[in-house]
């Protein structure tokens, strides 16, 4: 079992980057579950059912959100009857939406788990007990576990990370847009990447264009973020999985833009 996960999808820039990569990635590492951080893909905050629809016919099996899952108020509409999106778990309870999902991949089960960090991020409920709670329901059904933690520091993702070593196949890190190079695999078969990398613009500042960014540190007033224009990059993590134990055996970071080409 491979499973192919794409970082933190940004703008117009993060899908093109996926339209044209996504298959070629497909063709070289044939993953059997694709899983897409969209939680910045309109325009950098949130998501449209336009683009949920987009993301999946280009490719994408299932989609994990974040901090701005609620950005774009079109969410609200669709989020309870899109059954391929997840969004942070340990959201309050009463949230819209779900924070595990288990698909179907030929004869097996994969459970797809979002969660999100508490530090440096808006407090909410506890990811760790979050995880528990969730990783006991979804192992009745599967060895099969991913969990994208959303999240700021390494300090709080590696913590997940090894706390549930042994428990679920892999836990990955997004939300900082730069992507680590700590890939490892945890004595107990639990593949590990503190931040996966952004999908989107390679010459702005994590996605934003450059000047609004500096003139925010130089003059510390608010200022209006944009999308920067320039060309692409696209972060991603394959993991390799034993199909029987659901423990990782190989874990390999992609990271595609104009100093690192994609070779055909
Ligand atoms: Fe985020």
């Amino acid at each position: 079992m491979k499973l192919l996960f794409v970082g933190d999808i940004y703008g117009r820039t993060g899908r093109e980057m996926l339209e044209e990569y996504l298959p070629k990635m497909k063709n070289r590492y044939h993953p059997n579950l694709t899983i897409v951080n969209a939680e910045n893909s309109a325009h950098g905050k949130g998501i449209t059912k336009k683009i949920y629809t987009q993301l999946l016919e280009m490719g994408a099996d299932i989609l994990t959100m974040g901090n701005h899952t609620w950005d774009n108020r079109e969410i609200f509409e669709f989020i309870d009857d899109a059954k391929k999106i997840v969004r942070p778990a340990n959201f309050p309870e009463g949230t819209p939406g779900t924070g595990m999902r288990i698909i179907q991949v030929n004869q097996l089960s994969v459970a797809v788990i979002n969660l999100q960090g508490r530090v440096f991020l808006p407090p909410i409920d506890d990811p760790f007990r979050t995880a528990d709670r969730l990783i006991t329901e979804a192992r009745k059904k599967t060895n099969f576990i991913f969990v994208d933690i959303h999240a700021e520091t390494t300090s709080e993702k590696l913590a997940l990370g090894w706390y549930l070593d042994g428990r679920v196949s892999a836990v990955i890190g997004t939300h900082t847009h730069v992507q680590t190079a700590d890939e490892r695999i945890f004595p107990q078969g639990t593949a590990f990447l503190s931040d996966v990398g952004m999908t989107g613009p390679y010459n702005g500042i994590i996605g934003v264009e450059r000047a609004a960014v500096t003139k925010r540190f130089l003059t510390a007033m608010p200022v209006r973020f944009e999308s920067d224009q320039g060309p692409g990059q696209l972060g991603a993590v394959l993991i390799s999985i034993d199909n029987q134990s659901g423990r990782a055996v190989k874990i390999e970071r992609i990271l595609i833009n104009d100093d690192h080409p994609f070779f055909d």
